[in-house]
């Protein structure tokens, strides 16, 4: 079976570190290590447009933001297929024939529909439909490419799951013709979800908690001299917690070992600096900055690669356009096969034709 690889982000907004440690960087690692047929990243608007129905233009502007965001963290559209999801019609065809396969009390014990129904006070009725069948547009954009691994954060497991439902119960019923995807999340705890920079549990737009990959230096420095640690870490000699600490948690998504041997040969590892710091004596200043000379080792050159993309914008755009060509093509090959998976094919079905004919001859 053919290894493809498929992801996509929502634009509403730059993407951020969490994003980076989430998803981006295994992308990156896993195009650049070339063990798969072919990878697909896309940029959701469609989906965003689910529940931003009133705010067309963020989506509409975020756009290129998110593009910009690919290819400065080194995705590469000359091996990586990078498309827009609203503009593959096919999509919207596949969703409508799932609708089919799921039930709406389904769709209520979605984990994911469920905490954003109520993050977003919604509150039962009032939810949009376009809005709360997503999970089912979201297994046509995974199931369309016969993507067999996508790379997203712990968030997207039950999407995944419900994905793999409509699969089998499609197979089920119209025989062999949808490709079951598996997920693949971070291997480290750290980075399945990154907290916000004052500690909470994620990093997100809204709450102003964000290091996003295209903030400048001068940004990135004030935010992590400014990032939450450890309350009952007043003096230096203090014992200090590591759990709920945010400079912690995020030496444990960005630290590699050649970072001491770089930045701060007084330590061998993680879990010597670790061990000091729970002990006491050591400062979280120290720490903050250790963290942001190795953030800003790993931000500075997706920053600088970011503004040369920025010059030329138009070229990104065509870059889009050129990835939903190919993208199309795709979508378009597994929809016929659903078409006639689901026997709605008449016009090429000889047998059908021939069928109807004769019983119309005898009559
Ligand atoms: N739901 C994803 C998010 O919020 C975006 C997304 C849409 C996606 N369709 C997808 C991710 C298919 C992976 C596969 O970020």
């Amino acid at each position: 079976m053919s290894k493809i690889i498929l992801t996509g982000d929502r634009p509403t907004g730059r993407l951020h570190i969490g994003h980076y440690v989430g998803s981006l960087r295994r992308r990156v690692q896993i195009q650049n290590e070339g063990d798969y047929d072919k990878m697909f990243v896309f940029i959701a608007d469609a989906q965003a447009l689910t529940d931003n129905a009133d705010n067309p233009d963020k989506v509409r502007e975020n756009v290129i933001e998110v593009a910009l965001d690919y290819l400065s963290v080194g995705l590469d559209p000359t091996k990586t297929c990078i498309f827009v999801q609203s503009q593959i019609p096919e999509l919207c065809e596949l969703s409508f024939y799932y609708m089919n396969m799921v039930t709406v009390s389904r769709l209520q014990r979605n984990p994911t529909v469920k905490t954003e129904i109520q993050m977003r006070g919604f509150g039962g009725e009032s939810i949009p439909v376009g809005f709360f069948t997503y999970p089912i547009s979201q297994a046509a954009d995974i199931t369309a490419f016969e993507a067999t691994i996508v790379p997203v954060g712990e968030d997207q497991k039950p999407m995944l799951e419900q994905t793999c439902e409509i699969v089998r119960r499609f197979n089920h019923i119209y025989g062999d013709t949808l490709v079951e995807p598996r997920i693949l999340l971070p291997d480290n705890t750290a980075c399945l979800r990154l907290p916000g920079t004052d500690g909470k549990a994620k990093m997100s737009k809204s709450l102003g908690n964000c290091i996003y990959l295209s903030d400048d230096a001068a940004t990135l420095k004030k935010k992590v001299m400014s990032m939450y640690t450890d309350p009952a870490h007043i003096h230096v000699e203090d014992p200090g917690h590591l759990e709920g600490n945010a400079v912690f948690t995020y030496l444990d998504a960005f630290c590699r070992p050649e970072h001491f041997a770089e930045y701060w040969p007084e330590y061998e590892s993680l879990d010597a600096l670790k061990e000091h710091y729970t002990r006491g004596g050591l400062g979280d200043m120290k720490v903050k900055k250790f963290l942001l000379k190795i953030l800003d080792a790993e931000l500075t050159p997706i920053r600088e690669r970011r503004k040369q993309f920025e010059q030329d914008i138009p070229a990104v755009y065509e870059m889009l356009q050129r990835g939903s060509e190919e993208a199309r093509t795709a979508a378009m090959r597994t929809l016929n096969k659903v078409r006639q998976a689901m026997r709605i094919d008449y016009f090429n079905d000889t047998a059908l034709i021939q069928a109807q004919a004769k019983k119309y001859r005898q009559g």
